[in-house]
């Protein structure tokens, strides 16, 4: 039975090499004829760095989700009062900082000031570490700095509505480090968000960006033919979380020539059960563990 789901898998993996979107392997657009992709990489995205070890969307999570090899530094943006986007998942600054308030109404100097480290070696002391105490929370362009062309980033804009300007100041920046291109092979950027809307001002401003649509879901999910159809005239993909979807699921995006990156999988089962109905890519907390049950499912164990 496991056999014939690996089998599956693999077929579908094959498959992708003739899917009219494709990831760097994603290249094209959507809305747009491509050329079909060599390549359908599966791919591993670093959640806020590879937070399962350190403290989400530091310097610190995203060199390690390097070092793991990660394919993907995923970053939620928020923006703060004075218009600096910088990577933090929440609206407010109380989980991840010594503060406490909405970003929207601080400075980047009194971001600058908070400690993004210590709560995380108060949570996790086993993942513990001296030198995360006093850690910064980045700006973007921070982050672009440290990392330039030699990362690829799965950008994610967070409570767009709460900021607008968010995508222009988005795309100016990606332009200004160069991490857009003509094509997937030379965009080092996947643009994410649970707006419809954030992704379409995104596409208008810019239709060559790879977008993925994520997907919330309260109960078991489905997806129908025309939702699919709404989505691919201007994402390459979908990113649903993965706690409400099947094998079903996956299999319907798929066959309609879509990505899935499903959210957010950290237990090696789940991983390899992603992998077996055929996902395109994972987000996961812990890029080390993905990439072991990946070693293992190509090898057949
Ligand atoms: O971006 C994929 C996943 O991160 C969505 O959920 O809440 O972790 O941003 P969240
Ligand atoms: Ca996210």
């Amino acid at each position: 039975m496991k056999k014939n789901l690996r089998k599956t898998a693999l077929l579908c993996l094959t498959l992708g090499l003739t899917l009219q979107v494709s990831i760097p392997g994603v290249a094209a657009a959507a809305g747009k004829s491509s050329s079909p992709t060599t390549e359908t990489k599966l791919l591993n995205v670093a959640h806020r760095g590879a937070s399962g070890h350190a403290p989400e969307h530091t310097i610190a999570a995203y060199e390690l989700g390097e070092e793991m090899k990660g394919d993907y530094i995923e970053i939620d943006l928020q923006m703060t009062k004075d218009g600096h986007l910088i990577a933090m998942h929440d609206e407010t600054v109380n989980r991840t900082t010594n503060g406490t308030g909405l970003v929207k109404e601080k400075t980047l100097e009194e971001i600058k000031e908070l400690d993004a480290g210590s709560w995380f070696n108060e949570k996790y002391p086993e993942y513990a570490k001296e030198e995360y105490e006093g850690l910064q929370v980045p700006t973007l362009e921070e982050v672009f700095e440290r990392f330039g062309r030699g990362a690829d980033y799965y950008i994610e804009t967070k409570s767009p509505d709460v900021y607008p300007g968010m995508e222009e100041k988005l795309l100016e920046l990606l332009e200004e480090y160069k991490l857009t291109g003509v094509n997937g092979r030379s965009s080092h950027v996947i643009i994410q968000s649970f707006s419809q809307e954030s992704l379409l001002k995104m596409h208008e401003l810019n239709s060559q960006i790879p977008l993925v649509q994520l997907k919330s879901y309260r109960s078991p999910a489905t997806i129908t033919e025309e939702e699919i159809k709404e989505i691919k005239e201007y994402a390459v993909g979908v990113g649903p979380n993965f706690a409400r979807i099947d094998k079903a699921y996956v299999e319907k995006v798929r066959e309609n020539g879509l990505h899935i990156h499903p959210y957010t999988i950290n237990e090696k089962d789940d991983l390899r059960k992603a992998l077996e109905w055929g996902v395109t890519g994972v987000f996961t907390n812990f890029p080390d563990r993905f990439n072991e049950v990946l070693k293992e499912f190509k090898s057949g164990k």
